[in-house]
């Protein structure tokens, strides 16, 4: 992953250039990376902040073979992030599906996207990592957090950073593509902030309300597995968000 390299001063959203860059031929590896986006996205419709000039915003084009199941690849993503930034912080965790947290703040986000030539994808796997800002607007104070806020003036710099996450980004990826999630599940789900915790959920996919339920782990597919309640036989989440309860 990195080369071909584009770096931007200023993008709407590196995941926007990175596609129109696939659909333009650039080659599974390409990435793109910009100090600042005026339209950086989230999951879910949401934004990203993107303005603070010292954090990661990054987008790599994949080709995965023809075929391939892309179903959990985020979770894959977040899997080599997690890697990728443990030299430093050790002990981050993964809140499902791909957030990065530490101490239950946001570190780092994660949005794929991905369009079908045929049979063969084409996936723009996007990652945002806050390394060096200080302080977040109004909202984020308390739930977002950056390298530079968890290690003072031992934080690392951006580019160390990538040079670190791209190579465990592109084993975990590797594995993933090999073998499915479930052969990387084992780097996965002892890291994860849901597992064992009393979450709320959405059941119906984004049509019903949020209940309680206890996250029991995850699926050989990715899948949340949660248990309702007593007796109640385990449900899987496949897409949405989840909180932990208050
Ligand atoms: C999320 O947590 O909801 C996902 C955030 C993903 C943000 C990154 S920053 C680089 C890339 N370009 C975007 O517009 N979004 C992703």
């Amino acid at each position: 992953l990195g080369r071909p390299r584009e770096h931007w001063a200023e993008l709407g959203s590196t995941n926007d250039r990175a596609m129109a860059w696939a659909r333009a031929g650039a080659p599974h590896g390409a990435l793109v990376t910009a100090d600042a986006q005026t339209a950086g996205r989230g999951r879910l419709g949401r934004a990203w902040a993107s303005e603070s000039g010292e954090d990661l915003y990054v987008s790599a084009i994949l080709r995965p073979a023809a075929g391939k199941a892309i179903g959990a690849l985020g979770l894959a993503v977040g899997v080599g992030l997690r890697e990728g930034l443990a030299r430093w912080l050790p002990t981050t965790q993964l809140k499902w599906p791909n957030d990065v947290l530490v101490g239950g703040r946001k570190l780092a986000g994660i949005l794929c996207e991905a369009r079908w030539i045929g049979s063969s994808p084409e996936v723009i796997v996007g990652f945002g990592v806050n390394v060096g800002r200080a302080r977040f607007p109004g909202p984020l104070a308390d739930s977002a957090t950056s390298l530079r806020r968890e290690l003072a003036a031992a934080a690392p710099g951006r580019e160390e950073v990538l040079a670190s996450i791209l190579p465990a980004l592109e084993a975990a990826l590797g594995e993933f593509f090999a073998g499915g999630f479930a052969a990387i599940r084992g780097r996965y789900e002892p890291h994860c902030a849901l597992v064992g915790k009393t979450v709320l959920v959405d059941l119906a996919n984004g049509a019903g309300p949020k209940v309680q339920a206890t996250a029991l782990g995850l699926a050989d597919d990715g899948a949340l597995l949660v248990a309702p309640g007593d007796g109640e036989p385990p449900r899987r989440v496949e897409s949405g968000d989840v909180w932990l309860a208050p």
